[in-house]
């Protein structure tokens, strides 16, 4: 079995943005500039935000913590994203979900400029993506696509399942895995016995949210698996499937930690770099 370790895809994206980086220096333009928008104090957020401006940090990106009450309201949250927008020193923009629950994701992702979604996750970017028009893609499925393609993993003319629709995973990636010609299903919580058809997928795309839900035998002998989920139990961290058993029933499986994860902010940087590379391009 192969185990899918995100490091090396992550190490393998971040020498090329370095390398990328060597000619930008030489045109003059200043470097790329990446804004985090962290509302509240959810500890979790905290952690993966600072995990974001050390990658812009180790890069030499320019970032820009903006933190925000817990109680923000409506008008001012709107009134900070328009600020960054009109900023011309910023590049990207990215708001750490989840948000506090008066404030609707969905509304407050799509304030953020077309220009500077560095998540990829206001209506514009998953409209492009939906068309084939994309220069970036969320970071979690972009990561995932990486990472097919690092491993030499060709999902083409195979039948692969995605379980999980959220616009930050699931859905993106029905669409990547389609652009790679693979014959995508699309399973979800209202998907009716779900368990009892795993067995008829060659890749499997987990991030249903459910610590262990699945257990390697539930799917084909030799299945490729990657799960997405990561959740804290009292025994340390587990992804929506049970690792014991994988190395003799899959062909391929991401641990967790050190799978899907470490590609995650990788993406993110490269997605910050290509809109600044867009944007001075634009510019000049
Ligand atoms: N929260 C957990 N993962 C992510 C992510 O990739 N982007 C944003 N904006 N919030 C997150």
């Amino acid at each position: 079995m192969i185990e899918l370790k995100g490091k090396p895809v992550a190490d393998f994206i971040y020498q090329q943005i370095t390398s990328e980086l060597q000619s930008w220096k030489s045109s003059g333009w200043s470097l790329p500039h990446l804004a985090v928008i962290l509302v509240g104090a959810d500890p979790a957020s905290q952690v993966y935000v600072q995990h974001k401006q050390k990658a812009c940090e180790k890069l030499g990106f320019k970032s820009s913590l903006v933190q925000l009450a817990e109680n923000i309201t409506e008008k001012d949250l709107t009134e900070k994203i328009k600020q960054l927008n009109s900023d011309s020193s910023i590049d990207g923009i990215l708001m750490q979900l989840p948000l506090p629950t008066h404030l609707d994701a969905k509304k407050f992702s799509d304030l953020i400029a077309k220009e500077k979604d560095a998540d990829a996750l206001t209506s514009s970017s998953l409209g492009l993506l939906v068309t084939g028009q994309q220069i970036i893609a969320s970071c979690t499925p972009f990561g995932i696509i990486e990472m097919l393609d690092f491993y030499k993993l060709n999902v083409a003319k195979k039948n692969v399942l995605v379980i999980g629709r959220s616009l930050i995973v699931g859905l993106p990636l029905f669409h990547l895995l389609t652009q790679k010609n693979a014959t995508v299903t699309l399973a979800h919580s209202q998907t009716v016995d779900l368990k009892s058809r795993l067995k008829e997928f060659d890749f499997v795309f987990v991030a249903i949210g459910k610590p262990e839900y699945f257990k390697p035998t539930d799917f084909k002998k030799d299945a490729v698996v990657i799960d997405v989920g990561i959740h804290r139990l009292e025994n340390g961290l587990v992804g929506d499937v049970s690792s014991a058993g994988a190395a003799e029933h899959l062909s391929a499986f991401t641990p967790v930690p050190g799978g899907v994860g470490p590609t995650t902010i990788a993406l993110l940087m490269r997605n910050t770099f290509k809109l600044a590379e867009k944007n001075r391009k634009f510019a000049t």
